[in-house]
């Protein structure tokens, strides 16, 4: 049995090929491009391990996608792939239209003549399994109920409705073709393995850069964090048992404003790895111009996937958050390797 995993280079992709082939011998096919968030550093472990097949490449080509499945017939794709980064889709949309929107037109085209010459068994067998994310239903007000999978679409960024498109696609493809999909709609992950651009590893990297931590607007805004390998695990039970057709909100119930986040994050590293001159972190805290069009509030209510399919995450923000701030210290190398060239003009262009 094999999976087709997109998108398997980047923070949540690699956490959950690790994860998978942790605990599992079906064989994976990691498609990605490898755009700059893609960093086969992430998989080194995995060298010279058959059960992992790599293949750089765009889930927008039909020539390619058609002869990877046409010669590793998966019974299950599992579409990670996308530009991910909000800021990014701010100053350039049109990449995130070209993957998120067209990319995933693509990839579905292709699965559907895939899927529709199959044997009737394997035919009803087949997942097509969309990640998704909680920002396509906008923002919530502060005493807001959080967002349920009967939260109207409402997307705010390019990227959220970019991936509001990509959801409807696939929405779509199960109504009109019948074919067997599952979505997720994910709240803001964190972990091992996620690029510098976004708060958490951003923060971390800075603060022992000797850096100013940037806020955006006054901190205020709530999102809602899951650490990664709880994502992972709820995508391994929407696969195994989700219902063909439905979506489930996947979240952790740890809404944090963000400047609790950051002021979390320079107390974690004044203990593991204090500053020379005994100065807290937090000194380096400085505020931003804000994004443009800041989403306020997120917050996902997960009680669908612990109702019917019995998904519960393992970490709560305290435990996971620690993980993480060690996690980094400990691989001071990966960011070094990521943090170069393209990574300082992103940073050069957003921050100054
Ligand atoms: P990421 O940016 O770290 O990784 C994306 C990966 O996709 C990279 O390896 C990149 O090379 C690859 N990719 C991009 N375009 C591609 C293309 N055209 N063809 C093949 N590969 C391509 O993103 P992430 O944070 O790991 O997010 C993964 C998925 O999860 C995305 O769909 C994202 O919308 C969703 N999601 C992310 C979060 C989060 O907090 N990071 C939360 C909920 C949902
Ligand atoms: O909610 C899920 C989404 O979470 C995913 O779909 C996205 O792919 C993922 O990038 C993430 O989006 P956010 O915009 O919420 O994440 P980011 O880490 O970019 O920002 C988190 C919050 O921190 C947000 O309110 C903006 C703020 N922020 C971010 C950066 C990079 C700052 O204050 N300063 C910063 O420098």
């Amino acid at each position: 049995m094999t999976i087709l995993v997109t998108g398997g280079a980047g923070f949540i992709g690699s956490n959950f090929v690790l994860d998978w082939l942790a605990g599992s011998n079906e064989t994976v096919v990691n498609l990605d491009v490898l755009t700059y968030a893609g960093n086969r550093q992430n998989l080194v472990s995995l060298t010279g391990d058959a059960r992992h097949v790599f293949v750089q490449g765009d889930i927008g080509d039909t020539t390619l996608v058609t002869h990877l499945l046409n010669t590793h017939q998966p019974r299950a794709i599992l579409n990670f792939a996308a530009e991910s980064h909000v800021d990014r889709s701010i100053l350039g949309p049109s990449e995130f239209i070209k993957t998120n929107v067209v990319g995933t037109f693509n990839l579905l085209e292709a699965t559907r003549a895939y899927w529709g010459n199959l044997p009737d068994d394997q035919k009803a067998a087949f997942r097509f399994l969309h990640v998704s994310t909680d920002e396509v239903y906008g923002s919530l007000s502060p005493d807001a109920p959080a967002f349920t999978e009967e939260h109207p679409y409402e997307p705010n960024s390019p990227y959220s409705a970019s991936k509001a498109a990509s959801d409807h696609l696939v929405r779509a493809y199960h109504h009109t073709y019948g074919m067997p999909v599952l979505t997720t709609n994910c709240s803001n992950n964190y972990g091992p393995y996620h690029f510098p651009e976004k708060l958490i590893p951003l923060v971390i990297h800075n603060a022992l850069a000797g850096k100013p931590l940037p806020i955006y607007g006054d901190g205020s805004q709530v999102r809602d964090w899951l650490y990664v390998s709880d994502h992972c695990s709820a995508i391994r039970t929407v696969l195994a048992n989700g219902k063909v057709g439905e979506t489930y909100n996947v979240g952790g119930w740890n809404e944090k404003r963000n400047l609790e986040v950051v002021k979390t994050l320079c107390a974690l590293l004044d203990e593991l790895s204090p500053r020379a001159d005994g100065q807290s972190y937090a000194s380096q805290i400085t505020f931003v111009r804000d994004r443009p069009g800041h989403d306020q509030r997120y917050a996902i209510d997960a009680r669908k996937l612990e109702r019917e399919l019995g998904w519960k995450p393992q970490e709560t923000f305290e435990t996971g958050i620690r993980k993480t701030v060690q996690w980094y210290l400990a691989n001071q190398a990966w960011v070094a390797n990521i943090t170069s060239g393209q990574y300082r003009q992103w940073v050069d262009t957003q921050y100054t």
